[in-house]
């Protein structure tokens, strides 16, 4: 065979029936030269501060190798199924080890979504997650989701889960404005976000993907809930002065 014929061949094999390995390589090198081009940096957080953020007796930090039996637990609870987008549970260690390596990167490299366990800050007892994102095309928005244990719900645990999160994403100065998207069959959520001054900005029809207990898909209609930095700081502002009126009402 001529070297012609040769580097031909090669060429076919390279470009024209890549394996399926080949085929991953090239998309996930793609996807290293978007990243580095900055094609991707509307979807970038302000960066993670290294001992998470705190407020209100609560901590939102990264997740580490001991927190794999409470977060299994945690996605099989009842109720997760509201929680995130149809998404099957994990319930291995492996997958725990996937999940734990892909949040690392997203915060030390990437920078979003961040997805953080929440603990008391006291005590370091787990209490739920917190996943952030950037919202896409829409100028400084980021958008938010609380998953409380069992043990943790209907404490009012959600309101101080939210609270904490907008506080650091608008004391960062880089965001504006802060969504919640929940399914419509989710009365905590949509009490919760307008506990916290989010209002109901809109229904999106067929929006939000749930997966049922039997496992199944179904399409709720989502209830987008929003607010602006200014109206979040005003609440803050207004509870901080209603706590000084009547000092016994610690977190309300
Ligand atoms: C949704 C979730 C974060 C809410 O947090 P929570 O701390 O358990 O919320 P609470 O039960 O304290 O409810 C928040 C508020 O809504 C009110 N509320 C809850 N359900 C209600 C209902 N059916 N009708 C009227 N009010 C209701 C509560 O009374 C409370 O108001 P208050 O603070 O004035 O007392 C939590 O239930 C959870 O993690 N669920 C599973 C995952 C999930 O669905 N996440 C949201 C996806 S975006």
């Amino acid at each position: 065979m001529t070297l012609t014929q040769t580097v031909t061949r090669v060429a076919h094999h390279v470009t024209a029936a890549p394996t399926a390995g080949a085929r991953r390589l090239r998309a996930s090198a793609g996807e290293a030269l978007r990243w580095r081009l900055g094609m991707y940096d509307d979807l970038r957080l302000p960066p993670f501060p290294a001992d998470g953020f705190t407020h209100l007796g609560m901590r939102a930090r990264p997740y580490r190798e001991a927190d794999a039996a409470w977060r299994l637990a945690l996605e099989n609870s009842p109720g997760m199924e509201l929680w995130e987008n149809g998404d099957r549970p994990r319930t291995t260690l492996d997958e725990y080890a996937d999940l734990l390596r892909w949040t690392r990167r997203r915060i030390e490299r990437e920078r979003g979504p961040y997805v953080l366990l929440l603990e008391d800050a006291a005590t370091g007892i787990p209490v739920g997650d917190l996943s952030i994102w950037r919202v896409r095309e829409h100028y400084r928005t980021a958008e938010f989701a609380v998953a409380l244990d069992p043990g943790s719900r209907a404490h009012g645990n959600g309101v101080v889960a939210a609270r904490l999160a907008m506080r650091w994403l608008f004391g960062t100065g880089e965001i504006g404005r802060v969504e919640i998207t929940h399914s419509v069959e989710n009365p905590a959520a949509c009490y919760g976000s307008k506990r916290v001054g989010m209002a109901v900005e809109t229904i999106i029809p067929d929006a939000y993907a749930v997966r049922t207990r039997s496992g199944e898909e179904r399409r709720d209609a989502g209830c987008l809930h929003s607010i602006l930095r200014d109206d979040f700081e005003a609440g803050e502002a207004e509870r901080l002065a209603a706590r000084r009126r009547a000092p016994s009402a610690a977190t309300s």
